[in-house]
């Protein structure tokens, strides 16, 4: 590639203002090993988790994109009706009808705004982003804003000691524009392997089956996961986006700076980087603390770093991620 494409970004439409929210309450490993048959040293060895955020029954899940927004917006220096595009990715919307965005732009106050849901997976905050900036770019909207949200810990079964102990809730955003200059997004690869669509899946509540007694009662509300052949896919999914990504932007791995992988295991993470050979300490890794929450776990991890003061102009940022789907990608940008 010639010098001359690293220095044209591929969608000249930057991140300007980053935020994040997490539930108050906190859910330890022990707290788990009270009520499930599992230890915190097995999740801990296995996922790398220790802890997470879970919304309480009363809280309203909508109010955790609504934070992360405005957040978003203050550090951004603008204010909600500067806004004209909301994308809100989420795998469990507030309501089927009429899904989540228009009860965060609601709680926000956007006004006249355009506002939608995108589904993808833990992928759908990527998915989500690329379209924003290419909206952006292709003079349909000005400035967007684009959120992560998810509350799993309502639609997991917390009798299941497989899946419950690896997710936690919470929110991340982050405001684009179009900006003239260096900064903006270089390289995209937004990929799919709709033959694995059986290894994370909500059975029940769609139009294919929906809510009955028969679905309560046999269990068929809740998040199952083959967790083994989503490990196995994981690493292969995102690797092969990344390489993508970062040939479409002309770099070389070795020139990326930061990488923000979607936070499903520190066993898949670590397998990730080695695979591409990036150095551990170029890896942001929340994991520990915050667990799996899906779409918001890219723009939470985002946000920690940003607020760190550790991303600086001119960086450049991998962030890839993969899920249910089985959808995955990597976004490639400059700071
Ligand atoms: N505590 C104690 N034992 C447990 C627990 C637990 N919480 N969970 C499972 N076990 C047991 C199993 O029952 C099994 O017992 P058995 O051998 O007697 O049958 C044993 O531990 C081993 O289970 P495995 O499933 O083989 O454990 P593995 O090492 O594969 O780890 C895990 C499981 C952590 C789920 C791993 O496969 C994984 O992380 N997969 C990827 C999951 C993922 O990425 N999910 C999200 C992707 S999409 C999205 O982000 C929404």
């Amino acid at each position: 590639m010639s010098p001359q494409k690293k220095l044209t970004p591929l969608i000249p439409v930057k991140i300007t203002g980053t935020g994040s929210y997490l539930p108050e309450k906190i859910l330890t490993n022990d707290d788990l090993a009270q009520f499930l048959e599992t230890s915190d040293e097995w999740i801990r060895t296995r996922t790398g988790i220790r802890t997470r955020h879970i919304l309480s029954p009363e809280e309203i899940p909508a109010k955790m994109g609504i934070e992360a927004g405005q957040r978003a917006l203050a550090q951004g220096r603008r204010s909600p009706k500067d806004v004209d595009l909301l994308l809100v990715a989420t795998n469990v919307p507030e309501e089927p009808i009429p899904g989540t965005a228009p009860h965060i732009a609601l709680g926000l106050g956007l006004g006249k705004g355009a506002f939608a849901d995108v589904t993808a997976g833990c992928a759908g905050f990527l998915y989500a982003l690329a379209m924003a900036a290419t909206m952006i770019h292709a003079g349909m909207a000005k400035r967007a804003l684009v959120i992560g949200t998810e509350a799993l810990s309502r639609f997991v079964n917390w009798q299941d000691r497989a899946t419950c102990v690896l997710f936690g809730d919470g929110a991340g955003a982050v405001l684009m524009e179009a900006k003239k200059g260096k900064a903006g997004i270089l390289g995209v690869a937004l990929r799919g392997d709709a033959t694995k669509l059986g290894l994370l899946r909500i059975e029940a509540g769609g139009v294919r089956l929906p809510a009955s007694m028969e679905t309560v009662q046999a269990g068929k509300h809740f998040l199952e996961m083959e967790g083994k052949g989503l490990f196995r896919a994981a690493v292969g999914m995102m690797a092969e986006a990344t390489r993508a990504a970062a040939a479409q932007a002309g770099l070389t791995l070795e020139e990326i700076d930061w990488v923000v992988p979607h936070q499903a295991n520190l066993r898949i993470i670590e397998a990730l980087v080695k695979r591409l050979r990036i150095p551990e300490e170029k890896v942001v890794v929340n994991i520990e603390r915050v667990a799996n929450t899906s779409t918001a776990s890219i723009p939470i991890a985002l946000d920690e770093l940003v607020r760190a003061g550790k991303v600086e102009p001119g960086q450049i940022l991998a962030l890839t991620a993969f899920g249910a789907g089985a959808c995955y990608g990597t976004v490639i940008l400059r700071w």
